[in-house]
């Protein structure tokens, strides 16, 4: 049942039931216009309410139909709408919690409205990188006015339903409950006290109108311009609603399906919708049902206050939970708690966080030099040196003390959880929680799944990451896990373009222009070029075969690790950020070029974007195939999280499907035939080789 309905006296209630929000998919739309009809036969009723169950009135259309044929099958939305509006009898719209999207746009195909307080507003299409297109655009600024829609289309956002009902001449809500709970009764008077009203009014007669429409619309357009750049979707949005108020009714309504229909097919609204479904899959694991039951996580000891400790602590702080930092010696702890604090001083001088709650947050934080202290909590998260001697004598502590059942978690970037998991006696507790810097910004948690950790472990620490406002990708054990193990790849193709003929500005605008945050050099500079030093020194030992570009060790050897010793790829004056091209480097990247008897050649953009792009959608491959990712969606929210890559193209596994997998392959064997690249990396890994061959997708 994804509609009841039910006769209370002489008023039908239609109450939408399609748990978790009440989504409008095919099978609910149906159940709307059969209880539509049957009230209408009904000589008893004589108004009709329509109201929904549960935590919300309507979220709107069902995500599961999201770009399936359903979503267009009859009654659509257009034609829900319209039997609404056409219902002889009057329609009641009763609302509450949430109404967004189709769920509002069919609010405004009733007669009448009557809200709850604290219900949420909006029109979150643009978020999706389109437009309302069921009549959102056209109905909503005859009841808000032109201005107060816009906002609310353009931006998406939410308002409260009682800010909504205090604008000046609304016609949004005909009244306000007094509350949700008393929702539905004041909604079965209101029906009855307008039951034998006629005509039946419909936001469509209403009137919409601008005072300066042209110069109105034209500042919105300035506005949304300089805001929305590479998104299609808003700009559109002012058309759709300067249309409603140019055009009759149903004129505005085939502009705004039209506009809508195209937005549809754009690759940002593409990658937006993309996004939308693979962060919800992001969090569910194959294997681990999403009721597994988990442990009670109220307290969290971080061994280590150091850069990555310190930041890890303040996203539990800032949940509420309490946090022990222990570190080895009294003055790091000092540091260590010396930087949230001012980390935290910084919010509130920026006016981001309010003294009282600075207060609150450092009263949840307790330090201490002895493990002794810390075998009451719940879990315990090390983020000591990146050393498997260090990490040893520290999870063997950790077996020691902790109390039966606690999670011990590692920060490792690089080393084998699994070994890590051996030095103790309860490998099964122990997952790897790989936060990225700074932690307490980036969005980014990977969740390392050892070979013997329990799946409530998991379910656990995903639910923990979700509280801490991250977005967790589980991934196996691996080498740099999924992100890391796919940057690597990326950074060995940017130090071949070096050699081949590129310098590193050329490299960084190329990325840049392609949408990263941050080139592969510029972000270098930023973390530390000797992070990257220490990995390929590792790598001559481990794997000699592996072939590198030797430019980045000759910087480092140079001690140009980056913004931090004011010197990397880029020169950096004193306290600032501005990456400045270097003559230095670049005389040194020419002198190696020649030492190793390179003629350059001029390299498009088009070229280093692919090879630099490619080689991360080939280890991914990679990593799909060996498991350590269960699905391409998660490696595409692992880059878009953590690594900068750009939302509007979805991911690179998103990116390299609309590319085409086929094309991809074809340009991986053009790198191939580079006597300078390495022909080896380039042979397509077999799953992108099959999916290629048999023209699918890898999402
Ligand atoms: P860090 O050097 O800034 O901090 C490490 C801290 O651990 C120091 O304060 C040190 O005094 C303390 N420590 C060392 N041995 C200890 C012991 N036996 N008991 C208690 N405290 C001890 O290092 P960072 O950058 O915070 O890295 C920590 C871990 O996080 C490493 O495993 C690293 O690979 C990982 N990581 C680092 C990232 C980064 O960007 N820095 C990103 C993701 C992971």
């Amino acid at each position: 049942m994804t509609a009841q309905y039910q006769v209370h006296g002489d008023i039908a209630v239609i109450t939408l039931n399609n748990p978790p929000v009440n989504g409008l998919g095919l099978a609910t739309r149906r159940a709307v216009t059969d209880g539509l009809a049957q009230a209408n036969a009904d000589t008893a009723v004589k108004a009709i309410v329509l109201t929904g169950a549960g935590k919300a009135f309507s979220g709107g259309a069902d995500i599961k139909e999201f770009d399936t044929p359903e979503a267009m099958r009859e009654p659509n939305l257009l034609s829900m709408i319209l039997a609404i509006e056409n219902s002889a009898k009057p329609v009641v719209a009763a609302i509450h919690s949430v109404c967004m999207g189709g769920g509002l746009e069919t609010a405004l195909g009733c007669h009448y409205r009557i809200a709850a307080p604290g219900c949420n507003v909006a029109l979150p299409e643009v978020k999706l990188g389109l437009i309302p297109g069921a009549g959102g655009t056209q109905r909503l600024p005859r009841v808000l006015g032109v201005e107060a829609a816009l906002n609310m289309i353009v931006s998406g956002e939410p308002v409260k339903s009682e800010l909504l009902a205090s604008l000046p001449g609304q016609k949004l809500f005909d009244k306000l409950a007094a509350s949700a709970e008393s929702l539905l009764e004041e909604a079965l008077i209101f029906a009855r006290s307008i039951a034998d009203a006629r005509p039946l009014p419909l936001v469509r007669n209403l009137k919409c109108k601008h005072p300066q429409g042209d110069a109105y619309f034209q500042f919105a357009r300035n506005m949304v311009k300089g805001m929305a750049k590479n998104y299609p979707a808003p700009l559109k949005c002012v058309d759709a609603v300067e249309a409603a108020t140019k055009q009759k009714f149903d004129a505005g309504m085939a502009f705004e399906l039209s506009t809508f229909l195209n937005l549809m097919w754009t690759p940002e609204s593409r990658a937006l919708r993309h996004i939308f479904a693979a962060e919800r899959a992001a969090s569910k694991i194959p294997d681990v049902p999403a009721d597994t039951a988990q442990r009670a996580i109220n307290s969290v000891a971080i061994i280590g206050a150091g850069t990555m400790g310190g930041g890890i602590a303040m996203n539990f702080l800032n949940a509420g939970i309490p946090v022990k930092l222990l570190e080895a010696k009294p003055e790091a702890l000092e540091r260590g708690l010396a930087t949230i604090r001012k980390n935290y001083e910084a919010q509130v001088a920026k006016g981001k966080l309010k003294q009282d709650k600075l207060d609150q947050r450092m009263g949840l934080l307790s330090t201490t030099l002895s493990y002794d202290d810390l075998g009451d909590a719940d879990m315990v998260i090390e983020a000591v040196f990146e050393d498997m001697g260090v990490k040893k004598s520290v999870f063997q502590e950790l077996d020691r003390v902790m109390k039966p059942g606690a999670i011990l978690a590692s920060n490792t970037s690089t080393l084998d959880l699994d070994q890590i998991a051996s030095f103790t006696q309860r490998p099964q507790d122990v997952v790897g929680t790989h936060f990225f810097s700074p932690a307490n910004v980036m969005k980014l948690l990977e969740v390392v799944r050892g070979k013997a950790t329990a799946k409530d472990v998991l379910a656990t620490v995903m639910a923990l990451g979700k509280k801490i406002k991250k977005t967790s990708v589980v991934s196996g054990v691996c080498d740099g896990f999924i992100g890391n193990r796919m940057i690597e790849q990326y950074g060995r193709q940017a130090g071949f373009l070096l050699d081949e003929g590129c310098t590193p500005a050329q490299v960084d605008k190329a990325v840049e222009k392609f949408g990263f945050a941050m080139g592969p050099f510029r972000m270098g500079d930023l973390a530390g070029n000797d992070i990257g030093w220490a990995i390929r020194k590792r790598r001559y030992v481990e794997m000699p075969g592996m072939k590198y570009s030797k430019t980045a060790d000759l910087l480092c050897e140079l001690g140009r690790f980056g913004q931090k010793t004011g010197a990397g790829w880029y020169d950096y004056q004193a306290g600032k950020r501005d990456a400045v091209p270097s003559a230095l480097v670049e005389k040194m990247v020419v002198d190696h070029r020649a030492s190793l008897g390179i003629t350059p050649r001029k390299i498009s953009d088009e070229e280093i974007v692919q090879r630099l792009v490619y080689a991360m959608v080939n280890e991914a491959a990679h990593i799909l195939e060996e498991g350590i990712a269960s699905k391409a969606s998660d490696i595409d929210m692992v880059y878009l999280t953590g690594y900068g890559f750009p939302i509007y193209r979805g991911g690179p596994m998103h990116y390299a499907d609309q590319v085409g997998l086929f094309n991809v392959v074809q340009a991986m064997q053009r790198f191939a035939q580079n006597p300078l690249d390495d022909a080896a990396f380039w042979t397509p890994a077999p799953l992108l080789a099959k999916l290629a061959a048999e023209g699918k997708t890898f999402n």
